[in-house]
């Protein structure tokens, strides 16, 4: 796929962003387990929050192509602010901006867009991870509230998330009708960070557990209508395999870059390492296999900015982008040698970060399942 001038622009822009701002923070983030605040401030200020949101609700008014291209940009240097911009625009905005009234657009939208605010999306659970629709946090209407209980796992931002879009059932018997979506702000009594995790890569994102125990929320914090909060995530879903297919491109990007820099300043027996057959052939294989990912990932983006089924291509993009960066992540350390296993070389992080993308927002088997189910309707 040809990319248009303004993509290439804006991919350029976003470039510099990640070397100016990210990069030169990303080895203390990882180190440190520390959350990217200041660089998200940033981000808000350069419009990369909410990047394919409409100008009238904050964001950049800009396409999913754009964003995806954003992704992979920030992934390339720092998988962290990667998975953290992913789940923000992908995972918790997305639903808002697809399913909200205008009232709850107008309300939730532009402090996400800003970075005044987080956001993070609970849809799995203990006991709920592939099989989406057999969520057990339950709701009920009681007076004019609804009394939420329950427990989400692995939500990416979880612990720091300020308006957090979620699912629960009236009812587990009735399987996905009964499941409904809704916002959840921070500091609602009854809602609380459970346990965070402590991850093999992605180290300066946060992972935790939400806890609803007796939250009350207000009736108009209902995303959609009644019993359509399945669908509402599935659609989300889709969108957000464009996400992770991109980052996880980006993340194969910078260990490709790190892998061609390091074979142009080493040699064995005074010959480059550019120079031999065997490396060259290892990089051609993995920056042809990267190119391929990329052009899943773009068609997805491009169709769903055309506005036609995402399914199966943003899920094939999410997979094949996934598996073909682990194999490029672990060669990258491979061709290192020794020097590939320490700290001070990136290709290790890349390689442990790039294990998330395979297992992260949907296994590969999941992907695959989405895949297979497209393909024999
Ligand atoms: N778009 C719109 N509607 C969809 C849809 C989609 N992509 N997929 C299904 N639906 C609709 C169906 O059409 C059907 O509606 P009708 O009955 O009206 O036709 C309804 O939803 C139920 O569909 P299915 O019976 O096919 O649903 P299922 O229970 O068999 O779904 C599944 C199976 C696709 C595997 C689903 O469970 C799934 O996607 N699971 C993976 C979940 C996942 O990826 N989890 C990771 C979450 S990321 C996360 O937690 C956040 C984080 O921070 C990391």
């Amino acid at each position: 796929m040809i990319l248009s001038d303004k993509h290439l622009k804006f991919r350029e822009k976003v470039k510099q962003f990640a070397d100016n701002e990210i990069a030169p923070e990303s080895t203390e983030l990882e180190k440190k387990e520390k959350f990217p605040w200041e660089i998200i401030k940033k981000m808000g200020k350069s419009n990369l929050l909410a990047i394919y949101v409409p100008k009238k609700y904050g964001g950049a008014g800009l396409d999913t192509l754009s964003y995806a291209i954003a992704v992979e940009e920030i992934g390339r240097v720092c998988g962290s602010t990667g998975i953290f911009l992913a789940a923000h625009t992908s995972l918790g905005i997305y639903p808002i901006f697809l399913s909200g009234n205008e009232e709850q657009k107008k309300k939730w939208l532009p402090p996400l867009a800003s970075g005044e605010k987080i956001s993070s999306f609970g849809l799995t659970e203990p006991n709920a991870g592939s099989d989406a629709a057999g969520t057990q946090t339950t709701f009920k209407l009681v007076d004019d509230k609804y009394l939420i209980n329950g427990t989400k796992c692995f939500i990416t931002s979880g612990g720091v998330g300020d308006t957090i879009v979620f699912t629960a059932t009236k009812d587990p018997s009735l399987g996905y009708k009964g499941i409904s979506a809704f916002v959840v702000e921070k500091g609602t009594p009854g809602f609380s960070e459970g346990k965070r995790e402590d991850k093999l890569g992605l180290r300066g994102s946060i992972t935790s557990e939400l806890i609803f125990d007796n939250c009350e929320i207000p009736q108009e914090n209902l995303l959609g209508k009644d019993g359509e909060g399945f669908k509402v995530f599935m659609q989300t879903l889709d969108g957000g395999r464009i996400s992770i297919g991109a980052l996880a491109l980006g993340i194969a990007q910078g260990a490709l870059d790190a892998c061609i820099k390091f074979c142009k300043s080493n040699s064995i027996n005074k010959k480059p390492l550019f120079k031999m057959q065997s490396i060259q052939s290892t990089i051609a294989e993995m920056g042809t296999e990267i190119e391929a990912a990329r052009l899943l990932v773009h068609q997805a983006a491009a169709l769903k900015d055309e506005g036609l089924p995402i399914t199966k291509e943003s899920a094939m993009g999410k997979y094949y982008a996934s598996k073909i960066g682990m194999k490029a992540t672990s060669t990258a350390v491979e061709l290192h040698g020794m020097l590939g296993l320490k700290k001070d070389y990136l290709v290790e992080r890349f390689m442990r970060d790039e294990k998330l993308m395979e297992i992260g927002e949907g296994t590969s088997e999941i992907q695959k399942i989405v895949i297979a189910r497209e393909l024999f309707k």
